[in-house]
């Protein structure tokens, strides 16, 4: 949450920082600013409420150009979004800073701050940290020291971009809890809170640790440890093409990303299969000797890898015959943990910097989980640097806030775990064979399931004028249904439940009535004809049904019931493919209801704070 970008060039820094800025706006999208220092080494800012396409229009009215500069995207959560709150923050019109984070002690600096008649303007916890460091630099301490001195005083997580006008040839950054990453060019060097904000500048990068802290000069970049003993980072160069995070010929990221679901699972399996086995060591080098030691799985995530998650407990439970246990991570961190000897814990994360989710690895690390896997799209994420071992799903850059491509590669990845732990309790080859030849086939069955999109369209229109909506599964099924309720509820904002279809009875059953569309999904699995009984139950209340049924399920259309056939398919592979019509639907209804299908109100894509 937050996008955090800054430079230091030999030319005018304000567009790189504006395009940063926009490939950033997936991480926060009410409020955004820049501030520069010009060639006199004067402070200016611009900020605006709302996107960056309102700070783009405002800097074309008051044009600020300087070669040093920093600029914030922001996700409110101290303060409302306005223009006060949004970044950079200034003291004194001589150092200005960008935040992402939360500082947890901010009120007692607040205090000790006012008291001093240090002026606070914003409602934001990241105020403190501006005014700290102003008063370290007030006392004769050049700004790496003040700044190192500062976040000493802070207790919570940052991402911090810093400017100061008494010394206009450095910016200087630092990380601790929320992700930064430092682009080199040549003479130039930059800041962002991810790799792909700065791809258009460069696709080399220092990816800071935890407690670094960085001074960017044109000619060179230092890095300072914890300790503040000089250290050198590995350089990372990226693969991604900076037109990878473009939309194309795509009204929306979403929809782009959902088409791209075959190429994106492709690119999953590539290399991690041979003609009928999955290749062990594709989760690393000690995945065989780690492997052989798990007992049990720990799954935590949270949103759509949380349902991820869900859907592997169903697999693994009943395939490799490993208890598994799976929960969000916000609940998981804070309570005590029973840890059973010899446990995989597996975090499963879309970009791997979830603050909930990398602090639940943290902890289980701490308490003595024996291994840790992460399931995750983001190779240089600290989840992935975190973790023992890593299967990266190679999704691709997914921009849209509504997770798509990333969820069905989870499921990819988690089918490639699910067989190799099973092979080492006992899966028959003929069985691993079949579930390969079933991966293999999966992108041109996603391909087929893609050409039901005009039929979705039109029955989106049930949909667009209602209230609620409920999405009914059973088994492995009720984790789609649970995911396919939270893509309609993101970003058309109906208000839609996921429901195992058998607790039906048991409260929700009150709420049918013929203004609240019911959507199951149906393949011709060993718990069809108990759904078959459930929705008769919906039916007999004067439910409207809109079923997402297997061809060879034996159920018709008739008045109230909507069918849409999809063909027959394998059991393992059935959650990825019922997905991807109820991405559809929640996309053409949000398409009807006019809402912002890729930067829906109040959500962020990466959440990185708690
Ligand atoms: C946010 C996003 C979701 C995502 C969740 C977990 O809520 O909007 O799409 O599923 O975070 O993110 P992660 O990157 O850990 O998968």
């Amino acid at each position: 949450m937050c996008g955090i970008v800054g430079g230091i060039a030999n030319r005018d820094i304000t567009p790189v920082l504006v395009d940063g800025l926009k490939r950033l706006e997936y991480r926060g999208y009410d409020s955004a600013g820049v501030a520069v220092l010009d060639e006199q080494a004067c402070l200016t800012r611009v900020r605006t409420v709302g996107k960056i396409a309102n700070l783009q229009q405002e800097l074309t009215k008051l044009p600020i150009n300087g070669k040093i500069g920093i600029g914030h995207t922001r996700w409110a959560t101290h303060g409302e979004p306005a223009t006060r709150n949004a970044h950079p923050h200034v003291c004194k019109q001589s150092v200005a800073l960008v935040h992402n984070g939360i500082i947890e002690n901010f009120e007692g600096l607040k205090h000790t701050q006012q008291a001093e008649e240090y002026l606070f303007t914003s409602d934001t916890d990241s105020e403190v940290i501006v005014h700290q460091l102003h008063k370290h630099l007030n006392q004769g301490k050049e700004l790496l020291l003040a700044v190192q001195d500062t976040v000493d005083d802070l207790e919570g997580a940052y991402a911090l971009g810093v400017v100061y006008n008494a010394e206009p040839d450095k910016l200087v950054a630092a990380r601790r809890g929320s992700p930064l990453v430092i682009g080199i060019g040549e003479e130039e060097n930059f800041i962002a809170s991810d790799m792909a904000a700065l791809l258009p500048v460069t696709n080399r990068f220092y990816i800071l640790e935890e407690g670094d802290v960085a001074v960017l000069a044109r000619d060179g970049v230092k890095i300072y440890d914890l300790n503040r003993q000089p250290v050198t980072r590995p350089v990372h160069e990226s693969k991604l093409s900076s037109d990878a995070v473009e939309r194309g010929e795509y009204a929306h990221y979403m929809l782009k990303e959902i088409y791209e679901q075959p190429q994106a699972i492709a690119e999953t399996l590539e290399g991690r299969l041979t003609e009928d086995t999955v290749l062990e060591a594709s989760f690393g080098p000690k995945a065989a000797s780690i492997f052989k030691q798990v007992r049990n799985i720990q799954i935590v995530a949270c949103g759509t890898s949380y349902h991820a998650g869900m859907i592997a407990k169903y697999g693994f439970e009943s395939v490799t015959r490993l208890p598994c246990n799976v929960e969000v991570a916000s609940e998981f961190r804070y309570r005590r943990q029973v840890v059973q000897p010899n446990t995989l814990f597996v975090t499963i994360s879309q970009s791997g910097e979830t603050a909930d989710t990398l602090a639940a690895l943290r902890l289980a690390k701490e308490v003595g989980y024996a291994h840790t896997l992460a399931i995750c799209n983001v190779p240089e994420s600290s989840l992935v640097r975190e973790s023992e071992l890593s299967l990266m799903t190679r999704a691709g850059p997914e921009i849209g806030v509504a997770s798509t491509k990333a969820f069905t590669t989870q499921l990819v990845a988690i089918l490639l775990l699910l067989i190799v732990l099973a092979r080492r309790n006992g899966l028959p080859r003929d069985m691993e064979a079949k579930v390969v030849e079933q991966l293999r086939q999966l992108p041109g069955m996603i391909e087929d399931v893609l050409k039901l999109d005009s039929k979705i369209e039109k029955l989106a229109e049930n949909f667009a004028d209602k209230h609620h909506a409920l999405f009914l599964g059973r088994g492995m099924m009720y984790p789609v249904a649970l995911e396919g309720a939270l893509k309609l509820k993101e970003i058309s904002y109906i208000h839609a439940e996921g429901y195992p279809a058998g607790e039906l009875k048991h409260g929700p059953l009150a709420l049918v009535d013929a203004d609240v569309p019911i959507v199951a999904v149906a393949p011709n699995d060993k718990l069809l004809d108990k759904l078959k009984s459930n929705l008769q139950e919906v039916r007999a209340r004067g439910g409207k049904l809109y079923v997402f049924a297997d061809q060879h399920a034996g159920m018709s259309a008739g008045e109230g019931v909507t069918i849409l056939e999809i063909a027959p398919v394998d059991i393992a592979i059935s959650p990825i493919i019922y997905s991807v019509p109820l991405q559809l639907l929640a996309y053409h209804v949000a398409l009807l209801k006019g809402t912002d299908v890729d930067q829906p109100r109040n959500l962020a894509k990466s959440v990185t704070v708690e």
